[in-house]
């Protein structure tokens, strides 16, 4: 068969062209934000059987419809409920597959048997466009061979594709480069079967509870199922065999410079490229940009094939956000052979001032941990990161100098007394930190790190943290302190003590209470010393 590849942005008659292959029975390559596809008219049983034929396979793993819009939904599903409205109307166009019960037009072919079928709206205007002239839902699986990792550019396709099928639209690279996620709405609470595209997080804003299938982290056991048929098989498999080595970026990059002998493959993160001389090395992006890393992840693992690597080590980012669906990509990819390099202990500090927090830091410190201030933090990002500055400047105006620096005294006056504005630049603070917090988390190879910080509880900071400590200190011990330490008057303490938040507050929140009843820093600092050093011990087992 000779297969036809289409410009549409060159050539205008080509999506015509396109959509009368999917008119006719004929297999079609098109593109999507998520991954190149194998498309066939969904309703025509004999397309969807080459569809199986030219992809190599299996006859049991259904495939997903591609519709327009959502108002296409009744036609090939009955008793829709409203959560599937709310997605769509949030997330489609967009890489999100619900799993809805199947109407009879629909043949079995399709959905591999199962009386539920999978629906996407994809989010490619040419695509869409394809699907709107040909009139049917389009069914299509990744466009790789089986087994293969997905195709990302219309060449992947062709690399696998060519000779195959009738005809491949290049639409460009994919933005996201991961398949769409796929939430199973026929199950309560609903259930994440692929993370993908969209993060599990954006679907729990919608959804609330969501179960997350077991398949998405763990090789399941021998005769265990996969409720998506097509997590079963062992996929986006590169010839060399995979070892994802996990934990924190410094710590894993580590332990593959140690373990890849001359020759071995390695995909990793920009920031650790030169640790691998003498290996041949495939970057995901910065170890930062988690989008990046899912446009790069097939590509990563296809490339070793055209190479003699005898094994591949990949470093693999957190679970947070599209993590979920780059670690599980590169665990399929590995059989879920995984190796942990470990992660520091992460430990939120805060409790009111005059307490002893800067003595229990000290104590952190001599452990070989690494400390994190938030409100230094917070004063650095002021001078450099371009989003903050461009959010304070959205909300509050021209709060920048001429040359650069903060203007206190505009700001100060925009939020003083005003308790509505004043939350309002918390928030903006606190949504940009975690940013800058993770960035030096990972970026150390410490055991141990504690992040200081007043605002931690009320800022959300305590997410990142594996526990919490206050440090706390009867308030007539913290009067004195303070007096002698900024040299103020008693009343004045008073009154800063009156300002701040009562010790409940931190008994409440944070796992830990810290009491500090010494009548020096350094006994103090002996003392946390001793606390931090168990927990550490704790976390180690
Ligand atoms: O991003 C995507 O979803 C891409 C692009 C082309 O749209 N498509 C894609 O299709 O990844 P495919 O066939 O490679 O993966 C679809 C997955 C398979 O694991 C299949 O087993 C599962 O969806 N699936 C399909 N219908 C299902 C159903 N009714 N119940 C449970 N799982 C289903
Ligand atoms: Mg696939």
């Amino acid at each position: 068969m000779k297969t036809v590849l289409f410009h549409p942005e060159k050539d205008h008659t080509a999506i015509q062209e396109a959509a009368a292959i999917i008119k006719h029975g004929g297999l079609l390559g098109i593109p999507t934000e998520t991954v190149y596809g194998l498309g066939a008219n969904a309703l025509d049983e004999t397309a969807v059987i080459h569809i199986f034929q030219a992809k190599g396979r299996p006859q049991d793993n259904p495939l997903i419809l591609h519709i327009p819009d959502a108002s296409w939904l009744e036609k090939y599903c009955h008793h829709v409920p409203a959560a599937a409205y709310a997605l769509a109307e949030k997330f489609w166009p967009g890489p999100l597959t619900m799993i809805l019960p199947r109407r009879d037009i629909v043949p079995l072919r399709t959905t591999g048997g199962l009386d539920t079928v999978g629906v996407r709206c994809p989010d490619h205007p040419v695509t869409l466009d394809i699907i709107r002239a040909a009139g049917v839902p389009v069914a299509a699986p990744s466009g790789n061979l089986s087994g293969r990792p997905s195709p990302t550019t219309a060449e992947h396709m062709w690399e696998d594709m060519n000779g195959r099928i009738n005809g491949i639209v290049d639409g460009g690279a994919c933005t996201v480069g991961v398949e769409s996620s796929i939430i199973d709405l026929t199950v309560t609470p609903p259930r994440l079967l692929r993370a993908g595209g969209l993060p599990l997080e954006a679907l729990e804003e919608v959804l609330g509870e969501v179960e997350v299938d077991k398949a998405i982290r763990e090789k399941l056991a021998d005769g265990e199922q996969a409720k998506a048929p097509g997590m079963k098989y062992r996929h986006y498999a590169p010839k060399a065999p995979v070892t994802v080595v996990t934990g924190s970026p410094m710590r894993s990059a580590a332990y593959i410079a140690a373990q890849a002998g001359e020759g071995s493959g390695v995909i990793c993160f920009d920031e650790f490229t030169s640790l691998y001389p003498n290996c041949i090395v495939h970057s995901l992006g910065s170890m930062n940009d988690v989008s990046e890393q899912a446009r790069r992840v097939f590509d990563a693992l296809r490339t070793f094939d055209s190479t003699e690597v005898r094994q591949i080590f990949a470093q693999c980012p957190d679970e947070n956000g599209l993590g979920l669906a780059v670690s599980n990509r590169l665990k399929k990819a590995a059989g879920f052979c995984t190796v942990d390099a470990g992660r520091p202990l992460v430990i939120g500090l805060t409790g009111p001032t005059g307490a002893g927090k800067t003595s229990a830091l000290r104590a952190i410190e001599r452990l070989g941990g690494c400390v994190l201030d938030a409100d230094a933090i917070y004063h650095e990002m002021l001078k450099t990161d371009l989003p903050l500055r461009t959010a304070l400047t959205d909300a509050f105006g021209e709060v920048f100098l001429p040359d650069g620096s903060l203007d206190r005294q505009k700001l100060g006056t925009a939020v003083f007394g005003d308790a509505k504005e004043l939350e309002k630049l918390n928030q903006i603070i606190y949504a940009h930190i975690p940013r800058e917090l993770s960035r030096r988390m990972n970026a150390t190879v410490a055991p141990i790190i504690g992040i200081d910080a007043i605002n931690l509880i009320e800022g959300g900071l305590d997410k990142l943290c594996h526990c919490t400590v206050a440090v706390l200190s009867p308030a007539q011990l913290r009067l004195g302190r303070i007096m002698a330490r900024d040299g103020i008057s008693e009343e004045y303490a008073r009154l800063r003590i009156a300002a701040q938040k009562g010790d409940d507050f931190y008994r409440q929140h944070c796992t830990y209470t810290l009491n500090n009843t010494c009548d020096s820093a350094a006994a103090f600092e002996e003392q946390a010393y001793v606390f931090f050093y168990g927990l550490l011990q704790e976390a180690k087992k």
